[in-house]
């Protein structure tokens, strides 16, 4: 080929088109060269080191012998370790004695919160804020009670209090009268025709003589300005009230009837889980 190349001294592969079109044959750079065998070198070594190759139903297990399944497990196991003593103290442990274990509350407060948000919040609210209709946990407004036990028995059993319907028993007019006294209560006044009424149509039996509500039944406190239901666009808060008296609160025989169910954790969650929870809440406003 040297022979009748027509271009002697140029490093050419002898191939000529077109009388001068030649192909070349230039090494790579060196660099090039070694960065290329380098990294084979490398991708077969890791190969025999680690997991790999797709034989069989597994990849190759490694020489190393390591795998991030391992890995994971070693990182929980060590969260599980730095856990574990404080998990065996509330175990053993009541809620209210928790509530009074300083030590406890950093780590409680920590693992309570995500326990929260995975359970409560998308009724709550995030950190008990509440959403409409359902009732807000960070403040001291307690339907039931914001003792550490009826926290407790909250969360365990659930919570679904009652209120009649009013709408066969009362008129329009009644339930207008009795809407605008529950709001005047709130702003510090106490209409005596509105009282009257709240009286005797037997709101009382539920809300108590004051209408503060009672904790035994899980009545609202209407003096509070405080309201759990709230009105839809376009409604006031006097609508809101007049709809929940017609059609009361979980009551089955209205279908219209505003919905209040607290689900039961008591069998969702673990007793230590409960515990942490209710001393959360409780540390959100809890007290009374
Ligand atoms: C499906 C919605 C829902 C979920 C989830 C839920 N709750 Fe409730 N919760 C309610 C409703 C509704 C009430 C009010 C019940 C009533 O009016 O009788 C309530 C009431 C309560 C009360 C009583 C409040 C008071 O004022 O006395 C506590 C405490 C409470 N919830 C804590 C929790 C915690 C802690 C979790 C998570 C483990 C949780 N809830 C999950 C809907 C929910
Ligand atoms: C059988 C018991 C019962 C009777 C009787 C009753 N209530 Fe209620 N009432 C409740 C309960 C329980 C709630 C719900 C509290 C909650 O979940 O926030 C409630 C809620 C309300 C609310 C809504 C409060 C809010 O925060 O949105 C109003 C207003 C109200 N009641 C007014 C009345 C009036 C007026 C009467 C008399 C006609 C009456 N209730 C009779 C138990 C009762």
């Amino acid at each position: 080929m040297a022979e009748n190349n027509p271009f002697p001294g140029e490093n050419n592969t002898g191939h000529v088109w077109d009388e001068n079109l030649r192909e070349l044959s230039n090494p790579p750079p060196k660099w090039w060269m070694i960065a290329l065998w380098a990294s084979l070198a490398w991708f077969v070594g890791y190969g025999f080191l680690y997991p790999m190759w797709p034989i069989g139903q597994e990849p190759t297990q490694g020489l190393l012998g390591w795998s991030q399944m391992d890995e994971y497990n070693e990182a929980v196991a060590e969260v599980e370790k730095m856990r574990a003593p404080y998990e065996n103290k509330i175990a053993g442990m009541n809620a209210a004695a928790i509530l009074e274990d300083s030590e406890l509350q950093e780590y409680i407060q920590r693992s309570a919160k995500v326990l929260f948000g995975d359970n409560c919040a998308a009724c709550h609210g995030a950190g008990g804020a509440g959403n409409i209709a359902f009732p807000v946990l960070a403040d001291d407004n307690w339907l039931y009670g914001g003792q550490i036990d009826t926290i407790m028995q909250s969360i365990n059993n659930g919570r679904a209090g009652v209120m009649t319907a009013h709408a066969k028993i009362l008129s329009d007019e009644e339930i207008n009268t009795l809407a605008q006294y529950t709001l005047t209560l709130s702003q510090g006044k106490d209409d005596p025709a509105g009282k009257t009424l709240f009286q005797q149509k037997g709101c009382i039996a539920c809300h108590g003589m004051d209408a503060k509500g009672m904790h035994a039944l899980g009545s609202a406190n209407l003096t509070d300005g405080i309201w759990r239901f709230l009105p839809e666009a376009g409604e006031t808060q006097l609508d809101s009230a007049e709809y929940t008296i017609r059609h009361g609160v979980n009551d089955p025989n209205d279908p219209q009837t505003r919905e209040a169910q607290m689900p039961a954790f008591k069998d969702r969650l673990d007793d230590s889980d409960v515990k942490k929870l209710a001393v959360y809440v409780h540390t959100l406003g809890g007290g009374q």
